[in-house]
């Protein structure tokens, strides 16, 4: 808190949310159930790589297992879909997560579509989705669901609320979007062909950025009291990261905001896991 603004400790949160499910899985495991994450990497990108070495050492302390399944950037789509095959079959299995993006000329939409959605734990296949359009989710994208629970732990009214994204991607806007409309606020999607977007920001009490360039909503186009939840990760020329949002003007108006990082990007990991254990529940009946 800096007077009654607020910098929304994601790391903090993504703790509490991991431990919460490190007793869930700890619960499971009495009962004789292992909740168990696949995670698919094909080919060396380095960012990729820290991701998912990330995502096995949060797991493991989570009481979740995980097994990793590494391709080479050389690998076909035929081999890729055989390995997301084998782990459809797999009973031990509850969660699969191919981490994106797969390298050129391999179809990622493909192989999400044949990954079993009850095992969907990236909540990106169509049928997912689909649910989540409906009203009733079932798997919800990890980000998006990740920014609903700092929503929720800084106390903020979502009926009725006027809420912006920026941004349309199916693993961010799209979903947060809906997440946000299904909880009674007043949605608009922005996006590159948006006109003026400075004066839809200033409408909003809620804005999620999730565009991926960097700092690009200013502290201006911010109403006082808003609270603004920054997705994006942007690596500048001096080599350090910053979000979509210019933070420092930013902090000047909002009543909350995450910072980058350590805000929405710890999030994503805890709700994959949260996800990972809701599978095992659903699959397995406990
Ligand atoms: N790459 C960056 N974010 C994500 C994510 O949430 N899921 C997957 N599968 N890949 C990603």
């Amino acid at each position: 808190m800096i007077g009654n603004r607020q910098i929304i400790d994601g790391t903090a949160i993504a703790a509490k949310l991991r431990a919460e499910v490190a007793t869930s899985a700890a619960a499971l495991r009495e009962k004789g159930i292992a909740p168990c994450l696949a995670v698919v990497l094909v080919g060396d990108d380095p960012a990729s790589a820290v991701y998912v070495r990330s995502k096995t050492k949060a797991a493991r302390e989570a009481n979740v297992d995980v097994r990793d399944h590494k391709l080479p950037a050389t690998a076909t789509q035929a081999e890729l879909m055989a390995v997301v095959e084998r782990l459809n079959a797999d009973n031990e299995v509850d969660g699969i997560l191919v981490q994106l993006p797969l390298p050129a000329g391999l179809d990622s939409d493909a192989v999400i579509r044949a990954i079993d959605p009850a095992k969907d734990v990236d909540g990106l296949h169509p049928t997912n989705l689909g649910y989540l359009a409906q009203g009733r989710p079932v798997f919800v994208p990890c980000t998006p669901k990740g920014c609903m629970r700092l929503l929720r732990e800084v106390g903020v009214e979502l009926n009725g609320a006027r809420a912006v994204v920026i941004g349309r991607s199916v693993l961010v806007g799209k979903p947060i979007a809906m997440l946000l409309s299904n909880a009674n606020a007043t949605v608009t999607i922005c996006h590159s062909k948006t006109d003026d977007l400075p004066s839809e920001v200033r409408r909003a009490e809620i804005i999620v950025a999730a565009v991926g360039r960097p700092e690009m909503i200013r502290g201006h186009w911010i109403t006082e009291g808003s609270v603004v939840l920054d997705v994006g990760i942007n690596r500048t020329a001096e080599g350090t990261i910053v979000g979509d949002v210019a933070f420092t003007e930013a902090v000047q108006r909002a009543r909350a905001i995450t910072p980058v990082p350590k805000g929405v990007g710890p999030m994503t990991i805890a709700c994959l896991l949260e996800n990972t254990v809701e599978a095992a529940v659903r699959r397995r009946g406990a």
